[in-house]
């Protein structure tokens, strides 16, 4: 499934659109997974691991109308255990960051989520990672915090969010895998 839904990419002039990830774009994925957490990062097999998950919704930000290009610009992962989802994990490519594409992407998974009966998402962000921003903006709370989880004065912040229809984001087609 395509979700078929073309935004702006900031300066950049593009536009991007989803993909469900498959096998073909995971080295893409892990190169852009590895250049953007130097702690840490997922390895090739685990993203594999993730795509023969059952109740995974992994999309991968692609541009606009270049099928065939095999860029990938972002990519986010969400586990559906209905009623809750997880998110596993969502990032955009530096080069197109600051443009909405990650407000845009997180808007995404919590209506796939959703959709797939979910009605609490779940995630843990490092106390300093600038993504607290977004999460924080788009209504998750801290739940928890686990002090000193990734080192000497940076917690790992345990955030919740209600999902309700109301507040489903439009053009939403979930792809869940069961
Ligand atoms: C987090 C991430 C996905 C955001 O993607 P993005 O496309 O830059 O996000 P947006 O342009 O939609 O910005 C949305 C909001 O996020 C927050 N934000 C994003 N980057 C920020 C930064 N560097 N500093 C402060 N706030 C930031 C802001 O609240 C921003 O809203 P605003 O522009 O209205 O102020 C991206 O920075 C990323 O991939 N980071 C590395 C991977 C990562 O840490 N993922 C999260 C793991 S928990």
């Amino acid at each position: 499934m395509t979700a078929g839904v073309g935004i702006p990419v900031g300066a950049s002039g593009g536009a991007v659109r989803l993909e469900p990830m498959r096998w073909w774009h995971v080295e893409a994925v892990a190169a852009l997974e590895a250049s953007i957490f130097d702690e840490s990062p997922w390895s090739l097999e685990q993203f594999y691991a993730e795509l023969a998950a059952p109740g995974r919704w992994l999309q991968v930000v692609v541009p606009d109308g270049d099928a065939r290009s095999g860029s990938v610009l972002g990519y986010v992962d969400v586990a559906v255990a209905a009623p809750d989802a997880d998110l596993m994990t969502i990032a955009i490519a530096p080069e197109v960051r600051g443009g909405g594409v990650g407000r845009w992407l997180l808007g995404q998974a919590m209506g796939a989520a959703l959709a797939a009966g979910a009605r609490t998402m779940f995630l843990e962000v490092r106390s300093d990672n600038p993504a607290l921003n977004l999460y924080l903006s788009q209504s998750f709370e801290p739940l928890d915090v686990r002090r000193d989880y990734y080192g000497s004065g940076i917690d790992a912040v345990v955030m919740r969010r209600r999902l309700t229809l109301e507040q489903a984001p439009a053009n939403v087609m979930p792809a869940v895998s069961s």
